[in-house]
């Protein structure tokens, strides 16, 4: 039996996903080419894009960033293209699993950080959505997620355990790991709060022969809608592209 007070506090958080999720759709313009991100947040903008193509006829498509977010946006008729079919996306928008002060990112909690980074990085600007719960000093205490070759995660383990401080998991475990869309499996590394430099650990694994993509996302994200029990609030990269 769930708890009633763990039950109230897990529909506040579904409250403030779905506050933070629509109010992103204040950056989506008629024309725009949106890159659509994936997890629990970003659903309800990806809701609310489709609400605002079938009754204010916006023209917008969307770039799918997992084959969970393309399913969610065939069943609201959004109209897709693939990151293969165009050069440049106007903007992204995506949740995150942490962000800290200089709007550096810890995702993949749901899997699907490759194709995300693809992405991300073929947009113009990047806007996160999140509620406070992401918010963080220091990024890791999230384990960051690490997308890696099937044949190889016993030996990037290896390598990375020799200078991650905690426990590397195999998502899924032996028995059955988690596969995401490019087939790949996904190593989730606890490094606690120690992620003081991101874009050197990001190179540093990346560098490890098997490695697919990290969950560092760093000097991407432009701006945060961050929805906490107070306000939402839109907290702006001064270094970013929409300050
Ligand atoms: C998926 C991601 C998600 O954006 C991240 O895990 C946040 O998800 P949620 O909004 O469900 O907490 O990076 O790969």
């Amino acid at each position: 039996m769930h708890h009633p007070r763990l039950l109230k506090h897990v529909k506040e958080v579904e409250e403030l996903k779905k506050i933070a999720g629509i109010s992103a759709c204040s950056y989506v313009q008629d024309g725009m080419i949106i890159g659509l991100g994936t997890g629990s947040t970003v659903k309800y903008t990806i809701i609310e894009i489709g609400r605002k193509i079938s009754e204010e006829n916006l023209d917008i498509i969307g770039v799918p960033t997992s084959l969970e977010t393309k399913k969610l946006a065939e069943n609201l008729n959004i109209p897709l293209m693939t990151i293969d079919d165009i050069v440049t996306v106007d903007l992204t928008i995506d949740g995150t699993d942490e962000f800290d002060p200089s709007f550096n990112l810890i995702k993949g909690g749901g899997g699907a950080l490759t194709r995300e980074k693809i992405v991300a990085k073929a947009s113009k600007s990047m806007v996160v959505v999140a509620d406070s719960s992401k918010q963080v000093l220091t990024l890791g205490s999230f384990p960051l997620p690490i997308e890696v070759n099937l044949e190889k995660w016993i030996d990037v383990e290896r390598q990375i355990s020799e200078f991650c401080p905690n426990d590397i998991s195999l998502r899924g475990g032996k028995e059955n790991p988690f596969i995401t869309d490019n087939g790949g499996v996904i190593l989730d590394a606890n490094f606690g709060p120690t992620i003081i430099k991101p874009r050197e650990l990001e190179e540093k694994i990346g560098r490890i022969q098997g490695v697919v993509e990290v969950g560092l996302f760093v000097g991407m994200c432009d701006a945060v809608v961050l929805a906490s029990n107070d306000e939402v609030a839109i907290l702006t990269n001064p270094h970013g592209r929409l300050s």
